[in-house]
């Protein structure tokens, strides 16, 4: 039987491939996800919009026989900035059903597999992380993207109680500002947003992918397995600051 892979959804750019790079470090075999081709991904990757459910059905159909997956980071996300009074169904579709919808399709996806995954010792070693956000506390001009956030640790605390008979366990990571490509888009040098969001942080910087992904390999390793339905905050400091992002 080859070894227990981890996808990663959003996998070739900014948090997704920090996630999977430290996991190929550490030794842990890895299938991607993303809607393009990357010729220098470093391990497979299968290519779908998750945003197309049947596209989607398809893609993790093929992952599910492809490889025996026992641990799901769903990480593909999307942000669109719309204060109250101009936010858009379209927008608000767009947001929850990436953030949201995908997440769920992809845990039903590969539920069967993760319940079923065991060490060599026949110990559970299932493990869903969720990625949300600091902005699930409150986000200025973002209301649509902290609820959809924060929809994800309803999902992560209900899927942890779920679960936690069958030893599998789901964690949440909530990044603060990480510089990536989401977040150069959505605050480009020289707009305001972006010099107040960092005046925010405590620590008075953005945090680097890898950072993130550090949180993320933790709630996949053997040691995090009595770590269930908990959401870690990596965010500088921001989600404890008075000042709001
Ligand atoms: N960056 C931040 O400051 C920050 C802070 C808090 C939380 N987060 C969350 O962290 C996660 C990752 O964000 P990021 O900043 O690393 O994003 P990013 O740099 O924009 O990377 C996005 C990744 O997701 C893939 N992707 C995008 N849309 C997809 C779709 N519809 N279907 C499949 N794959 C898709 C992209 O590849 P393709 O374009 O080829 O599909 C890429 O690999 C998101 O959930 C985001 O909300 C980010």
């Amino acid at each position: 039987m080859t070894a227990a892979h981890t996808l990663v959804t959003g996998a070739t750019r900014g948090i997704g491939r920090a996630i999977v790079e430290l996991l190929l470090a550490q030794g842990q075999p890895v299938v991607g996800l993303a809607r393009r081709p990357d010729p220098g991904f470093p391990a497979p990757l299968v290519c779908a919009d998750l945003g197309d459910a049947a596209a989607a059905a398809q893609a993790l159909a093929e992952v599910a026989q492809r490889w025996p997956v026992a641990r799901l980071v769903n990480n593909a996300g999307v942000n669109q900035l719309q204060p109250l009074g101009s936010i858009t169904d379209a927008a608000m579709a767009q947001v929850f059903d990436l953030n949201c919808r995908a997440a769920v399709q992809c845990t039903q996806a590969l539920l069967p597999g993760i319940r079923a995954a065991r060490d060599a010792a026949g110990r559970p070693v299932g493990r869903i992380v969720n990625i949300s956000s600091r902005s699930l506390l409150g986000r200025l001009d973002g209301s649509v993207y902290a609820a959809a956030k924060a929809a994800l640790v309803g999902f992560t605390r209900s899927w942890a109680l779920e679960l936690a008979r069958e030893g599998v366990t789901v964690n949440c990571v909530a990044p603060g500002p990480v510089a990536t490509e989401m977040f150069e888009r959505n605050n480009p040098p020289g707009d305001p947003r972006r010099d107040r969001l960092l005046g925010a942080v405590p620590m008075q910087r953005m945090g680097a992918p890898e950072e993130i992904a550090a949180a993320v390999a933790y709630f996949l390793s053997p040691a995090a397995g009595f770590t269930t339905g908990q959401t870690l905050f990596v965010c500088g400091g921001a989600s404890i600051s008075q000042i709001h992002l």
